[in-house]
């Protein structure tokens, strides 16, 4: 059995970096449980967490994933203190952990996930599958809808982008969405209903500025305020940050838990 309240403590006590973009390690590592769930397909329950697979060909190589190698990179020591813990549930324990060392809410959590060594092509996702940040809302809807998400679970997830940065050198966007990015909050939403956004005039890709220039939206992110239906969860958000932490943990929760297969037995 692993101790499962050491290796709690253990992630938290890691979270901190000075050296670290913010200061924090906690906003990628809640990237990395994201992009290893959000793989999922409803359609033929393949994809998400379980197996820990983007550590395998080809979605190693997906262009979605680049940066997390780092993020996976830094989880490894952990992996040989508790080598009981697979990979697979060590990556999504810790954006659970982040998110609640940052100020957010507690994520129901279950282990039990196992690690796939050598995968058969079929168990390793195709590249594609995570969202691509220059798009709108159709886009969005097709690859939230394809896990099982729904409108509001797809606004109140999108509100994880209080954390954290772009790094052109790995999306090739570039900058922080809050002035408090190792913080978890519904400052995303309240800026996104209150600022005056932006194209950022630049070489890089489409994205958008508030006006002081230091903050950013992706297209994505801009597409919520555009589709009247998201709009009004991000207005509801921006308002009630009891609601937006209350219905964040339950559809990060949910993601976590998207094609994981295990049996009674091994928990
Ligand atoms: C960062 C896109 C949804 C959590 C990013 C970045 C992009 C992006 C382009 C910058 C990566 C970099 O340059 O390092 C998107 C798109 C989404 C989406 C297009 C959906 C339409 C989500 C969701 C979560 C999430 C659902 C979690 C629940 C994060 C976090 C970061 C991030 C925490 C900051 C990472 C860091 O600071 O290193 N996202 N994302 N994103 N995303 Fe998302």
């Amino acid at each position: 059995m692993a101790d499962w309240f050491a290796l709690e403590r253990d992630i938290k006590a890691m979270l901190k970096q000075p050296e670290w973009d913010d200061g924090s390690i906690g906003p990628v590592l809640v990237r990395l449980a994201w992009h290893a769930s959000g793989t999922y397909s409803k359609k033929d329950n393949t994809g998400g967490s379980d197996g820990a697979t983007m550590r395998h060909a080809p979605e190693s190589t997906d262009g979605a994933n680049a940066g997390l190698e780092k993020a996976r990179a830094m989880l490894e020591p952990l992996k040989k203190k508790y080598p009981a813990v697979s990979r697979a549930d060590l990556w999504t324990l810790a954006g659970v952990i982040s998110i609640e060392a940052m100020g957010g809410p507690r994520t129901p959590w279950y282990p039990g996930r196992t690690d796939k060594e050598k995968p058969k092509a079929a168990e390793v996702p195709p590249n594609g599958r995570l969202p691509d940040a220059s798009q709108g809302a159709p886009h969005i809807r097709d690859v939230f809808y394809r896990m099982g998400f729904n409108d509001r679970d797809i606004v109140a997830l999108s509100g994880a982008h209080t954390l954290g940065r772009c790094h052109p050198d790995r999306s090739g966007f570039s900058g922080p969405w809050t002035n408090t990015p190792t913080r978890f909050s519904n400052q995303y939403f309240k800026l996104l209903v209150n600022e005056k956004w932006t194209k950022k005039k630049w070489d890089g890709p489409e994205q958008y500025e508030d006006p002081s220039g230091e903050l950013m939206m992706l297209p994505t992110d801009m597409a919520l305020m555009w589709d009247p239906k998201f709009k009004a969860v991000v207005e509801e958000y921006a308002e009630d940050k009891e609601t937006f932490f209350k219905d964040f943990s339950a559809a990060f929760g949910k993601l976590l838990e998207l094609g994981v297969k295990r049996s009674a037995s091994k928990l």
